[in-house]
């Protein structure tokens, strides 16, 4: 069962708010976890060293669902039903937070997810906000940047079928590349959590593409990586938010360089704010540099603080309102107004990866 971090209980009481937070700190995604709690935890401890919300101090409940969008279910009707969470953030896995907003819709309690991408899940109800752009936006950013950037005439896709942000992504960007004159090969698939993937890269390297688009987590990307050049495939690797990790390089070694994906922002972004929140990070967490999901999660835990400081009170109706009003908030991934729908409108950037590290490229608009 999913098992509650950080210190135990809470205080529950007058003087605390409640939030949850669903994430994976161990499994094959555990550094979108470990990440994205880092974010929230800064978050928090700036809003309480300024006073906290109504004189309340913020404190926050975290389960480890171990990558598994089954825990990540039953995290939230813990949180709902046993720590009285007044909001939900979380997950990172768009398979995980389906399962999540499905329970937390019919609680009728407001959750944030920092970065799912995929477009069904704010499509679960109107308790379910977003703080990140969606799959069409970002299916079109990489296809583009192939056929524009790259000026690659042939591509093939590998997916991963057990991932519902996987096969969305491919979807749109076959259907995206074809639109503007490029060829699909083939798509071949995988399952999380395999480890050879040989078979369907022979199949890939027969049709002789120009680039190979794989949409999937690092965990998985990083060893297609090694397996591909080592079948002689030596066109680069394409992929999308999902590969954002350090543990890309650790699995991929050289195999990774000459990649390109696509992310929600870019620590080489010299914009003041941007600057100020990667010191105050470092300065928590022995110099780390945050990733997207570190920076979409400090932004989801911001725009939840300010609901709770505007709305009347913390019931689900009365935050839901003040959530759906966020309007061009100034997140650390981009400023942050959300449409109808719940989800937000923002640019994407394209990021290479090469020795060790991913550097910026370029910044691609809606
Ligand atoms: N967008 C991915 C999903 O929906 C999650 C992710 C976001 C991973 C950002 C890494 C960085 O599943």
């Amino acid at each position: 069962p999913a098992t509650a971090q950080g210190g135990g209980t809470p205080p529950a009481g007058d003087d605390v708010i409640v939030l949850g937070e669903v994430g994976a700190l161990t499994g094959g995604q555990a550094t979108f976890g470990i990440s994205s709690r880092n974010g929230i935890a800064l978050a928090l401890k700036e809003a309480n060293a300024a006073g906290g919300v109504k004189g309340k101090k913020l404190v926050v409940r975290v389960y480890d669902d171990q990558s598994k969008p089954e825990e990540a279910a039953q995290a939230v009707t813990r949180l709902i039903t046993q720590d009285k969470v007044v909001l939900i953030l979380g997950e990172v896995a768009s398979s995980s937070s389906l399962a999540m907003a499905e329970k937390a819709q019919a609680a009728g309690v407001p959750m944030i997810t920092p970065s799912s991408t995929n477009p069904s899940v704010t499509e679960k109800g109107d308790n379910i906000f977003r703080v990140c752009f969606i799959d069409p936006f970002q299916g079109f950013v990489m296809a583009k940047f192939a056929r524009e950037n790259l000026k690659l005439n042939k591509v093939a896709v590998l997916q991963d079928n057990k991932s519902a942000y996987s096969i969305g992504l491919t979807e749109v960007f076959r259907q995206k590349f074809a639109e503007m004159g490029g060829k699909i090969t083939v798509t071949e698939s995988y399952s999380q959590g395999d480890t050879d993937y040989r078979a369907q890269l022979t199949a890939i390297k027969k049709t002789q593409p120009e680039g190979i688009y794989v949409p999937g987590y690092y965990s998985e990307v990083g060893v297609i990586a090694r397996q591909a050049r080592e079948l002689g495939l030596k066109v680069p690797l394409m992929g999308g938010d999902g590969w954002d990790s350090e543990k890309l390089f650790e699995l991929g070694g050289s195999a990774i360089d000459g990649s390109y994906f696509s992310n929600h922002y870019s620590p080489d972004n010299p914009d003041a704010r941007v600057k100020k929140f990667i010191a105050d990070y470092k300065a928590d967490y022995n110099g780390a540099v945050p990733d997207a999901l570190a920076a979409l999660a400090y932004d989801a835990a911001r725009v939840a603080i300010e609901a709770l400081k505007n709305a009347p009170d913390t019931s689900g109706p009365a935050l839901r309102a003040a959530i759906a009003k966020t309007k061009d908030f100034p997140g650390v991934a981009g400023n942050i107004t959300l449409d109808e729908k719940r989800n937000a409108v923002k640019s994407a950037v394209v990021l290479k990866v090469a020795d060790g590290k991913s550097t910026y490229v370029t910044t691609i608009s809606p």
